[in-house]
């Protein structure tokens, strides 16, 4: 079958291209469309940022990705927009590059296209362009050159002004796709999805590809048999009860937030922490778990959270407490044929708090050296209950036992939380790498309890009001 997507405005029907063609390399050497550039072919620098567009609950939505970590057969049914399709004469400019001119937002040009995308979906939202929404929508791009300045002030200029948004044509997707000795399967319901993974279980399962995209990005590894999350419904779905809520494992972080940020505040900063905008538009929290890497940022939040995997196959359901999940090193529970299906997060109860913390050397698009979470249950003074888990500090995300223990029956105050700092030794011995060396693992990892103390005292509210 023939993927079809619209490009700029034109239909295409694609036959003949591998299934682990990089959209980017599709762009610029197929379609012939070379505005989107390659910068780092890794997701960090935004240079390749394109726009896919499609109806969601019958409003148009237009997000910003990464063409360098897609494959083709992702913009399967979608509309895509590449900087070409904005405008094709210099007299009639689209707002954002109009403003991008007016405010010099460019000089060698090179990371423009991508920052024109960037904003051209902001500009499409309906969100309000503040400032804080102006740093995140650009927080994936760099540029070398022009300073943040004058992009930013093209930013506000060209959001102004509201877009003329139409209903977009609804375009079907295959659900399979051959080339060569290369197959890529889009099943549609789980049902379909276990029958396929349990005839090809060697495939490997693609949600966003934030993850697996580098394997055909950089590593030009052509994958035999792909198994795309992105259509199955139960997968896609998002259910909350009075006591839980469950995303299914193809729910991105776009999709997610806006129910985190409700429940869990803190969970939901740090995932605006998670890449950018371009990662987090396609990046699920299944894949997250399901990379099982031991500095992933939701795990420790999840394990902390007490959050149940629901994981199936064509054996059936079976549910697993996620800190179950993680046997060692990138190593999971999963039996041949199984997947993650969704992640149930209990509510906080009235006398719960969730704090997470996530340190790394830059504030935005950096991957995390340790990642503390924790729930902590407050009787008066004293701790009724905590939930620790940290990333970065073991082979897998792990829960703090001798932390908790430590805590549950003590007074909630600061000498308390300053005698952390050996207890984390008791559960953690972490390893010195390129991000930190074991000591600065450790010491950190103490010292957030000081944190978490002043945070849920309020403490750094206050010291932030005087600093105003
Ligand atoms: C520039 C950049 C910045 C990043 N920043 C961060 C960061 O700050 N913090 C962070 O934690 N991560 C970060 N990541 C990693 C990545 O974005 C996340 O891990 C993301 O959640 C992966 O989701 P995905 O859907 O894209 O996964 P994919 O790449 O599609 O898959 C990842 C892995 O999970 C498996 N998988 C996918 N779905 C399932 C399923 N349903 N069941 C079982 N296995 C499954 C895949 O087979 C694969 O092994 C970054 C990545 C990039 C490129
Ligand atoms: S080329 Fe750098 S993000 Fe794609
Ligand atoms: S204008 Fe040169 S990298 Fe941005």
């Amino acid at each position: 079958m023939a993927l079809q997507f619209t490009l700029n405005g034109e239909m295409r029907q694609v036959s003949s291209v591998a299934p682990t063609m990089t959209v980017l390399d599709y762009l610029r050497e197929y379609a012939e469309l070379t505005g989107t550039k390659e910068g780092c072919a890794e997701g960090d620098c935004g240079a390749c940022t394109i726009v896919l567009a499609e109806n969601v609950d019958g409003k148009p939505s237009y997000q910003a990705v990464n063409a360098c970590l897609l494959v083709v057969p992702q913009l399967d049914g979608k509309h895509v927009i590449t900087v070409e399709g904005l405008s094709d004469t210099d007299e009639l400019l689209d707002p954002v590059q109009d403003a991008m001119v007016k405010t010099d937002g460019t000089q060698c040009g090179f990371c423009t296209p991508g920052f024109i995308m960037a904003l051209y979906a902001l500009r499409q939202s309906d969100e309000e362009a503040s400032d804080g929404v102006i740093h995140d929508a650009l927080a994936g791009n760099l540029c070398r050159c022009t300073g943040y300045r004058p992009i930013v002030e093209a930013a506000r200029e060209a959001c102004a002004s509201a877009p003329d948004n139409t209903v977009l044509e609804a375009l079907s997707a295959s659900s399979e796709y051959f080339e060569g000795d290369q197959s890529f399967y889009a099943p549609t319901s789980i049902a379909e999805m276990a029958d396929v993974f349990a005839a090809n279980p060697e495939a490997n399962l693609l949600g966003g590809g934030t993850d697996l995209g580098i394997l055909v990005s950089k590593e030009r590894e052509a994958l035999a048999t792909v198994i795309h999350t992105a259509h199955v419904a139960e997968l896609l779905e998002i259910e909350e009860t009075d006591k839980d809520i469950t995303f299914g494992a193809a729910v991105t972080y776009t999709e997610a937030l806006p129910f985190i940020e409700r429940l869990y505040p803190s969970f939901a900063t740090m995932i605006t922490r998670i890449g950018s905008r371009q990662i987090r538009n396609v990046g699920t929290i299944g894949g997250n778990v399901g990379n099982a890497s031991p500095i992933g940022d939701t795990p420790p939040c999840l394990i902390a959270l007490d959050a149940t995997l629901a994981l199936y196959s064509k054996a059936g359901e079976r549910e697993l407490p996620i800190e179950e999940f993680f046997l060692d090193y990138r190593k999971t529970d999963l039996k041949q044929g199984e997947f993650i299906k969704a992640i149930r997060i209990p509510k906080l109860s009235e006398n719960q708090e969730f704090r997470t913390y996530k340190i790394s050397k830059r504030y935005d698009q950096d991957i995390s050296a340790v990642i503390g979470a924790y729930r902590i249950e407050l009787d008066g003074e004293k701790v009724a209950g905590a939930r620790i888990a940290y990333g970065g500090m073991a082979a897998t995300p792990k829960r703090g036992v001798a932390c908790e223990a430590a805590l549950i029956g003590n007074s909630w105050d600061l000498a308390t939380a300053m005698t952390m700092l050996s207890v984390v030794q008791e559960d953690y011995q972490p390893i010195s790498d390129h991000r930190a060396t074991k000591e600065y693992r450790l010491q950190v990892a103490g010292n957030l309890f000081q944190r978490l103390y002043q945070d849920l005292a309020g403490v750094e509210e206050a010291l932030e009001v005087v600093a105003v």
